[in-house]
């Protein structure tokens, strides 16, 4: 009767799981709102494929994932480098596995006004925040277009749309993955989405600023706190699965209201 009891809610949990057979993509995984997502989706029955540089906190988060019954796959490369993702595609298509979700996520940034941003500095900025969106959606895109569906959730910034003092070069870039997640929406419908994550200030090892900075800035937002991890996860989500299928071309804003202020 257990045993019967178990298969039946086993299969219950294929049928409800959001993500279940699909392969998920997912940059910049090794901490933060990467590592959130890549959680969230494996929880969803994603198989997901997480990339970033740091190899131990990558195999960190897949084996969390692993030994909660999920099934991760951690592939350290920068993202930056196209070389790296033609591997990554080489590699993928030897061991079986395809994409139908790709979340373009990984970022650098180096906080100087504008004029005294170095070309390095400027070419950095540009090469992972924005260059490895296109390079990984162009690498993602075949494997979509063989299952015959696709979402790509890119995650921006709100310092596209309202940048703050010394956000130059970033801004710039995620101006551009505003416009590349639309051109990416227009040249692949219907088959594949393509959709943006305007996220406001999330509490991750990214945002290195104290506990005091953060209460007071979140003390400014209409959520009355800055975000967390999870709840980008969750937007990334929704606009990953079929629960978003009307939605291509858009972008939410998950900022706690802070573009309203
Ligand atoms: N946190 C916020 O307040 C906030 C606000 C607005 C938007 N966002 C956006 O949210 C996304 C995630 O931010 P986060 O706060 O979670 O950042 P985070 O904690 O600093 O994590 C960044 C991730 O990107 C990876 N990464 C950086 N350079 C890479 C490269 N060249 N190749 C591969 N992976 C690379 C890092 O891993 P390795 O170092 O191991 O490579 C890490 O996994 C970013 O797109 C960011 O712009 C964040």
């Amino acid at each position: 009767m257990i045993r019967w009891y178990h298969i039946i809610m086993e299969a219950v949990n294929v049928v409800t799981s959001l993500l279940s057979n699909q392969y998920a993509v997912i940059s910049g995984a090794s901490q933060g709102i990467g590592a959130e997502i890549a959680k969230v989706f494996a929880s969803e029955g994603a198989a997901v494929i997480l990339l970033a540089r740091n190899e131990t906190n990558l195999r960190q988060v897949a084996d969390e994932i692993n030994r909660s019954g999920g099934n991760a796959i951690a592939y350290p490369m920068d993202v930056s480098i196209t070389d790296n993702w033609r591997k990554l595609s080489a590699f993928m298509k030897k061991k079986g596995l395809s994409c139908d979700i790709l979340v373009n996520n990984a970022y650098w940034r180096k906080l100087v006004p504008i004029g005294q941003l170095s070309d390095e500095d400027w070419q950095q900025t540009l090469d992972v925040t924005l260059k490895s969106y296109f390079l990984g959606s162009r690498e993602m895109i075949p494997f979509m277009l063989e299952r015959n569906r696709g979402s790509i959730v890119n995650i921006s910034s709100l310092q596209s749309h309202i940048p703050e003092p010394s956000f130059g070069a970033y801004a710039v870039a995620k101006g551009g993955v505003d416009a590349l997640s639309r051109v990416l929406a227009r040249d692949y419908a219907p088959v594949i989405r393509s959709n943006t994550i305007i996220a406001g200030a999330v509490d991750t090892p990214g945002f290195a600023e104290g506990d005091d900075f953060k209460r007071e800035l979140g003390s400014r937002l209409p959520a009355g706190r800055i975000g967390y991890a999870s709840e980008i996860a969750a937007t990334a989500l929704f606009l990953a699965s079929s629960q978003s299928s009307f939605i291509t071309g858009s972008e939410i804003h998950a900022d706690g209201g802070r573009s309203i202020t």
